[in-house]
């Protein structure tokens, strides 16, 4: 993989087989017998925002779900398509091309750019079947650094994304009795983002592989946009089944992480969820973190436990961080870092 650069260039090379680093062990794999067609994910139609209705149906969604498709939220579809489009021209350069952007490392908040491919944090020995490039959109981070296949589309979507995310969190929080995002909790739920723009390659062996491994994300929010393939899968709400993100034209998918489940002592739920792949489609997907400043302490907000048990202790967001991205643990694992 590291000598075709990339999974892409690998795949293009004609593969018959899968190469065995990318063999995910069972526990890994999806298992088909677990996929749930009984269950969706609620799609929020975002045309009367402010109706008092459509509040609720977000806060209810992060509740029930921690997962949701959000319609009519104000984003051109151009804008969309144009991202996609951005992130395929991207994946077909030349290997030499992609490889000028990989980078070993980042922390918290510092993520500059960086392509990776067939993703194993640090000493893991599978590999997930996905190339990915990720955009560090934080002040630090300078964009002429990006592709300029990727800048101008990335730019154009943070700046419509930036507040559709900062108006859903404020009705969650509402939801919890906080009241506005000043510029005191600005830094809190949305301090840095980053886009990661991830081509998933068909794959020869599609059922003993994983495009993404069962995660939740550390984000306060994600909006995640992707194209027409599937292969999305959240668990529902039975505990071990899995439901599939249908794809909607123009939608956009909108998932609660670790982050606002601990500030909101597990009001909001941040919901494991993976990606399979496909035995003859590429698929495009693009989440949009927002997350805690490395220097925020994370917490659930006093308003939130006056009556009730307290379910986390306050930790400084970048260790959290560090702590999960050392160990990426799966499922409720990942909160146990600020458990009390
Ligand atoms: C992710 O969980 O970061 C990616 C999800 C997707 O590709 O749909
Ligand atoms: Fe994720």
């Amino acid at each position: 993989i590291k000598k075709a650069n990339g999974l892409k260039g690998l795949v293009d090379t004609n593969l018959e087989v899968i190469p065995n680093q990318c063999i995910q062990p069972k526990e890994q794999r999806l298992d088909k017998s677990q996929i749930d067609n009984q269950e969706s994910i609620p799609t929020i139609d975002l045309s009367n925002f402010d109706d008092l209705s459509v509040e609720k149906s977000i806060q209810e969604a992060a509740s029930k779900w921690g997962f949701f498709q959000i319609i009519n939220h104000g984003i051109p579809i151009e804008v969309l398509d144009d991202l996609k489009k951005a992130g395929h021209k991207f994946f077909e350069l030349p290997a030499e091309e992609k490889v000028k952007y990989s980078t070993e490392s980042y922390s918290a908040g510092e993520s500059v750019l960086m392509f990776w491919s067939a993703i194993g944090e640090k000493d893991e020995k599978v590999l997930e079947w996905r190339d990915t490039i990720r955009h560090g959109c934080n002040p630090q981070n300078d964009s002429n650094l990006w592709p300029s296949q990727t800048r101008n589309q990335v730019l154009e979507y943070k700046k419509w994304a930036t507040p559709l995310a900062k108006k859903l969190l404020e009705v969650l929080l509402k939801g919890l009795n906080v009241n506005e995002i000043d510029e005191s909790l600005e830094p809190l739920l949305m301090g840095t983002k980053a886009i990661n723009i991830n081509y998933y390659p068909p794959c020869p062996n599609p059922s003993i592989a994983i495009g993404i491994r069962r995660h939740c994300d550390v984000s306060c929010i994600t909006l995640l946009l992707q194209d027409d393939t599937g292969g999305l899968y959240v668990r529902g709400t039975k505990g071990d089944n899995w439901i599939h993100v249908s794809p909607i034209k123009g939608a956009l998918a909108v998932n609660i992480g670790n982050s606002l489940q601990i500030m909101s002592n597990d009001r909001y739920k941040s919901i494991e969820h993976c990606v399979s792949v496909d035995s003859s489609r590429g698929r495009i997907s693009v989440p949009l973190f927002f997350n805690p400043s490395p220097d925020s302490v994370i917490g659930p907000f006093p308003q939130i436990v006056k009556d009730g048990e307290k379910l986390y202790k306050h930790v400084l967001y970048s260790d959290y961080w560090d702590h999960y991205f050392s160990k990426r643990p799966s499922g409720k694992a990942s909160l146990d870092f600020a458990k009390i």
